[in-house]
């Protein structure tokens, strides 16, 4: 069968990187979580003191950029993400950084070497990416883009839930959905390739999908596109 990429964006939380793994599964294609990558670069800021109450130390992050590297491996069956050859799959997903990450994501010298290493790793195709400006930016030529969204109270509840499960246990309801909301400004009013919904991405509505309605429906879509 022939390969293709495919763009999933949306909103923080919606359920995209669950629709894009059991896609990418179901397909046998690679699955790319961009997000992570956005992750890391915010992790070694905070590591390093980059970042403190008055903001980034902007010339030293942008200096380091090329001395970051970023890697995916597959672990008993997830995937993890490497920092630096060190697994930070656990340390990516903290409160701490999703507060901070949208800052990082903001600056364009970052979002420039992330899209490229995105865009190098989808040059073969066979790629499911999912992020805030993959079907805008990154492949804008993907042959099938979506856009996922829900209401944020059911997005602030998943993702609250996902936390427990992880052994993120400092957190409230309420905080999770105050942060959701406000990277969702940061995210769709910053400058730099803000989060859109391409022209010709299919949209979903996740809020009241199970995860085996979301992957019928963007299985469905993506077959419909290859026999055509
Ligand atoms: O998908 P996520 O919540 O793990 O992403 C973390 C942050 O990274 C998100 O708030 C915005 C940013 N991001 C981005 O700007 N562009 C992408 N392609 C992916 C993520």
């Amino acid at each position: 069968m022939e390969k293709i990429n495919i763009a999933l964006d949306g909103h923080s939380s919606c359920g995209k990187s669950t629709i894009a793994k059991a896609l990418a599964k179901k397909l046998n294609y690679v699955y790319v979580d961009s997000g992570a990558m956005y992750r890391s670069i915010t992790l070694y800021a905070l590591e390093k003191g980059l970042i403190d109450k008055t903001g980034i130390n902007l010339k030293k992050l942008i200096g380091d950029l090329d001395e970051i590297h970023i890697s995916f491996k597959i672990i008993n069956g997830t995937q993890h993400t490497f920092l630096n050859d060190k697994d930070v799959e656990f340390d990516i997903r903290t409160q701490r950084i999703s507060e901070n990450v949208s800052q990082v994501a903001k600056i364009p010298e970052v979002r420039v070497h992330l899209v490229k290493q995105q865009q190098f790793l989808g040059r073969s195709k066979g790629v499911v990416m999912d992020g805030r400006d993959i079907g805008t930016v990154v492949f804008p030529n993907a042959e099938v883009k979506f856009f996922v969204t829900a209401n944020v109270d059911v997005r602030a509840q998943r993702r609250y839930e996902e936390m427990i499960a992880n052994q993120h246990n400092h957190i409230t309801f309420e905080e999770i959905k105050q942060n959701l909301e406000e990277r969702d400004f940061v995210d769709s009013h910053r400058e730099t390739s803000p989060l859109l919904k391409a022209e010709d991405a299919i949209l979903i509505d996740t809020s009241d999908l199970s995860p085996e309605d979301q992957l019928n429906f963007v299985y469905s879509k993506v077959i419909e596109k290859i026999n055509k």
